[in-house]
């Protein structure tokens, strides 16, 4: 190895070993904020592209590309605002008028709205249904971090809209879609203060567990 050959490979060594830190990073940091204290901006067309491409490069068990984003601001939010609304409408006679309010204006609070859908092949003779669900679901969390890198306050949000045939009809998804989860995209506009996590203790262990006596 040449003396300039040596060195180049250090300057990618640390250049490598830096973007691994960033994404730890921003891995570690991440943490829920509700669209509450969201704001504007959003993200600008090129932000939102590196998002969605974050989404896109998820890992994809057959390369079957199972998911689909929907990108929904500006009055593309009355308009979902409308579907979340006559969603607790079909859900139940008795709703208060203050949900129905609260449920139609839900999606104005963030700028911008992607709906991360998975489209489930059932019948593939390889990759099982769970599996595409799993990628559509490693997309939204792509998202939420590539969010979160660039400076956004993001939430995954589901809720009874997400199970909803008729926000799914409202939306032009078929039955065999699956809504993955609606990502909240916002700048931080209120201080938040997020629920402490857990530890791993409770959730990792040796296997096979160590023999007793
Ligand atoms: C599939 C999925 C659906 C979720 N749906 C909701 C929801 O409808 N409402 C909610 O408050 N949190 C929901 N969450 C949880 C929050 O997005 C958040 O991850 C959780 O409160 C933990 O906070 P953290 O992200 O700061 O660790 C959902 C998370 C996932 C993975």
């Amino acid at each position: 190895m040449t003396a300039l050959s040596g060195m180049a490979s250090l300057v990618l060594l640390a250049i490598t070993w830096n973007r691994l830190m960033d994404a730890l990073d921003a891995i570690l940091t991440r943490r829920t904020v509700p669209p509450a204290k969201m704001g504007p901006p959003g993200p600008d067309a090129v932000e939102l592209r590196r998002i969605l491409a974050a989404g896109a490069a998820a890992p994809d068990h057959g390369l079957l590309r199972p998911f689909r984003f929907l990108v929904v601001q500006d009055e593309g939010r009355a308009r979902l605002g409308e579907l979340f609304a006559a969603c607790v409408r079909r859900a139940a006679l008795d709703v208060s008028p203050q949900e129905i309010e609260k449920q139609r204006t839900a999606p104005l609070r963030a700028p911008v709205i992607v709906i991360v859908v998975a489209k489930v092949e059932q019948d593939h003779p390889k990759i099982p249904a769970i599996e595409q669900i799993a990628a559509a679901a490693a997309a939204a969390q792509n998202m939420l971090l590539a969010a979160h890198a660039l400076g956004f306050a993001a939430k995954w949000a589901t809720g009874r809209q997400a199970y909803d045939e008729g926000v799914k009809a409202g939306l032009g998804l078929g039955p065999a879609d699956r809504i993955i989860g609606f990502l909240y995209l916002g700048s931080y506009a209120a201080e938040h203060r997020a629920a402490p996590r857990g530890g791993i203790e409770d959730i990792v262990q040796a296997w096979p567990p160590a023999m007793e006596g």
